[in-house]
């Protein structure tokens, strides 16, 4: 895999259709104290405290209505409209129909359809909201990683690399595929599925004493944990995951994730899958209701 010029700043936002977006946003909102706001078209809008010193992000996760889940959009903020420019390029070169500045949107974007029909949007950052969040014990920071089920994950990490500058970090076998942006070992994995979907979407938090608060939090609440706490293999990242019950869709919260900070003497990682360590080193497996 081609080491790309690295094109895009962060990955900002994920949108999915849920049946519900009300109830769905009023789990989040419950769980996990996110930040919701109505957004366009009825679609919940959620959003925490974001990267260290960007402000408060527009939104994170949107929440829009469909008939089952379903990704209906990546975002990644870009830093220049020539970086627009040289991913709208890549894309085209690739025979996809890129859209550029739709009205009334309010953003300086790009968007996209990827081979595996998943709707992408390239923008500049949008100015983050003006007024701080209320300080939360449970609410997590930023988002950190979408983790995608695609029919060809091998030639989705390829696609990203190429066209958006992604980084490879790591590799589980020919299955599963680790990209990151910038330093976090992670911001968009890859696994195989035969239909693309969400597998999960990830929010970091500070550290691991925000476990016991936020599964306390979550018990008193009467929300319990899909899965965990653990710590991953790839990543090595710290986990538990919560799945909204009515629409199943999963959010992790992690912390301790693995840092790719010497770039240029990085080299991928290429390790097999071994079913219970490469999901989490410390032993206890996940439901069944993880793996579909
Ligand atoms: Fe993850």
């Amino acid at each position: 895999m081609t080491l790309a010029t690295r094109l895009v700043r962060r990955l900002a936002a994920i949108e999915v259709s849920v049946a519900n977006p009300e109830d769905t946003a009023e789990f989040l909102r419950d769980a996990l104290d996110f930040d919701v706001r109505i957004g366009m078209a009825g679609r919940r809008d959620l959003t925490a405290e974001g990267d260290y010193g960007v402000g408060v992000p527009d939104r994170m996760l949107s929440l829009s209505e469909g008939t089952d889940l379903a990704v209906e959009e990546l975002t990644f903020d870009v830093d220049a409209p020539d970086m627009l420019d040289e991913i709208a390029t890549g894309a085209a070169a690739r025979g996809l129909e890129v859209r550029r500045g739709e009205p009334g949107d309010g953003e300086t974007a790009l968007t996209f359809v990827d081979p595996w029909g998943l709707p992408v949007r390239c923008r500049l950052p949008v100015a983050p909201r003006d007024a701080p969040l209320d300080p939360s014990d449970v609410r997590p920071r930023r988002l950190g990683h979408v983790n995608l089920k695609v029919p060809e994950p091998a030639a989705a990490a390829a696609f990203y690399c190429d066209v958006l500058g992604l980084r490879l970090t790591e590799q589980l076998g020919d299955r599963l595929f680790f990209l990151r942006v910038a330093a976090d070992h992670h911001n968009l994995a890859f696994r195989p599925a035969n239909e693309t979907n969400v597998h999960h979407i990830a929010f970091e938090v500070a550290g691991w004493d925000n476990f016991r608060v936020i599964c306390d939090h979550m018990a008193a609440r009467g929300h319990q944990i899909e899965y965990g706490p653990g710590r991953h293999a790839p990543g090595h990242q710290l986990f538990i995951y919560v799945t909204d019950p009515i629409s199943r869709l999963r959010v992790e919260v992690f912390a301790d994730m693995a840092r790719i900070d010497d770039e240029a003497g990085y080299q991928p990682i290429r390790r097999e899958i071994d079913r219970v360590r490469s999901l989490n080193v410390w032993g206890p497996a996940p439901p069944p209701s993880f793996l579909e």
